[in-house]
């Protein structure tokens, strides 16, 4: 099977406009097509193949890629699972356009029958199907990086295999115009969990899907690199107290500031514990991780001296560093001192010249004048660049390569790097990586969603 990348760029999609709704939950926008555009027709090819096809189908978000499928077909869904080698009882997010496809969902089969028949509800009389409590954060949050939990109806539409056998089911409205878009025009919920192969990191660009699913999905939608770079806060409101279930986008002080949920809980570990069945079942799973072994400092660990990492590493062919806010270059091996006893032994050379803060980012451009909670625009951001160097030492046969990467000191940008960073170091083939962690013990920004990956991807933590 190929696999086509479809390259889609949101500016190039047409003229955009929105329209408060009567509830005041989430604007209506509407996309006057531009159909000569290539992206138009590229964004039209894919949601033919959803609409028509089980295949399921490649697309950018602005947390990360999805694979996604109709959710309310069976054999499209389980597509997804075998296409990521995902365990079955893993259930999906199902994402949505409006909240008018939503409350439809939420209504189950017969409301559908009923309309059919031409059998309205009087005005008024039915009672909304969106739970009051999650109100505050869908005005707030969506369209945006907020997974919700909300009761699965009896004759759900749903196909079984989405939810995995529980009555509830996650439900999300992505801030990527290009996913609203494919969702509006396929005329289905999709299905997506994140388009990585299992256990891998989740893919933050459209390569990074070729790079886990080559040959096994037909279609990618190219949409750039994810503006906010890890998965999606998932949280519980129908539990009392309200709780989260994957630290994400949407951080615990933004969740605190609404109604209903100053008292929201952790019900997520970093770490599996035996015995223990976490609330989001697929927090039960090795996830996010590279091939190398990943070695994790935590924030206020101290930093290995250059002899201890050379110690650490002086068996292995190559080896990779994240670091975030205060590790030096290459861990400092560059210092001309004495490693292992050795008084002129080891040198380090540089072998390019490259930029020194590879992540820069632009804000997206609002040029179609467009409320500003939509991403309309590609983030210009590039994945993160592996400095490499090599290390030679009189203790050592061969030289180690080290590859060098820095992130950042700003949470949102190590974010928006880290599973790119991960990627590249193995494509790079490093054995080891050390990554230097940020803090997340304020729990004002995005770094508890960093965190809580990169405790799972670990084996070692410092
Ligand atoms: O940002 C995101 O959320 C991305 C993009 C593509 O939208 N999607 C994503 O999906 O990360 P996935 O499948 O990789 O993660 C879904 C998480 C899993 O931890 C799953 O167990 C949990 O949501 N989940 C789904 N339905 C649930 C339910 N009914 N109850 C509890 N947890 C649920
Ligand atoms: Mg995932």
């Amino acid at each position: 099977m190929e696999t086509d990348i479809l390259p889609v760029s949101p500016e190039n999609l047409g003229r955009i406009t929105f329209k408060p709704t009567a509830d005041d939950l989430v604007d209506e926008w509407h996309i006057e097509w531009a159909n000569d555009a290539v992206d138009v027709q590229n964004l039209q090819r894919a949601a033919y193949e959803l609409a028509t096809t089980n295949n399921p189908v490649g697309f950018p978000t602005e947390t990360v890629y999805g694979l996604g499928a109709d959710a309310t077909k069976g054999e499209a869904v389980r597509a997804i699972f075998q296409a990521k080698g995902r365990p079955a009882d893993n259930p999906l997010i199902v994402h949505f356009s409006s909240i008018k496809q939503l409350r439809g969902l939420l209504k189950g089969r017969r409301s559908t029958e009923e309309s059919d028949n031409g059998v309205q509800a009087e005005e008024g009389e039915e009672q909304d199907p969106i739970p009051e409590i999650y109100k505050p954060l869908i005005r707030k949050f969506w369209p945006g990086p907020l997974t919700i939990i909300l009761p699965n109806p009896e004759d759900s539409l749903l196909a079984p295999e989405v939810t995995a056998g529980l009555n509830t089911f996650g439900a999300r409205m992505p801030r990527s115009i290009l996913a609203l878009a494919l969702i509006d025009m396929a005329g289905c919920p999709l299905a997506a969990p994140s388009a990585n192969a299992s256990t891998r990191p989740s893919p933050t660009a459209a390569e990074h899907v070729k790079d886990d699913l080559n040959g096994r999905i037909h279609t990618i939608i190219d949409g750039g690199p994810c503006n906010v770079g890890v998965e999606s806060t998932v949280v519980d409101g129908l539990s009392s107290p309200p709780a989260i279930l994957r630290p994400g986008g949407v951080t615990m002080e933004q969740l605190r500031q609404c109604p209903g949920w100053e008292n929201v809980v952790v019900g997520y570990k970093d770490k599996p514990e035996h015995g223990i069945r976490p609330r989001a079942p697929g927090m039960k799973y090795r996830h996010y991780s590279p091939k190398a072994m990943v070695v994790l400092y935590e924030t206020g660990a101290t930093l290995p001296s250059p002899t201890e990492t050379f110690e650490q590493i002086k068996e292995r062919k190559s080896v990779g560093i994240i670091r975030t806010k205060t590790w030096p270059k290459a861990l400092g091996l560059a210092i001309n001192e004495h490693i292992d006893g050795q008084a002129n032994g080891n040198e380090i050379a540089e072998k390019s010249n490259s930029i020194s803060n590879p992540i820069n980012t632009t804000e997206p451009s609002n040029s179609l004048a467009a409320p500003s909670n939509l991403l309309l625009s590609i983030t210009q951001h590039q994945v993160p660049h592996a400095h490499h160097y090599a290390l030679s030492d009189s203790g050592i046969p061969h030289a180690i390569d080290v590859w060098d990467i820095d992130l950042g000191a700003q949470a949102d940008g190590v974010a928006r790097g880290l599973f790119s960073a991960l990627r590249e170091l193995d494509k790079k083939g490093v054995d080891m990586i050390f990554v230097e962690g940020v803090d997340d013990r304020e729990g004002g920004d995005i770094a508890a969603a960093v965190m809580n990956r990169l405790r799972k991807a670990a084996e070692v933590r410092i």
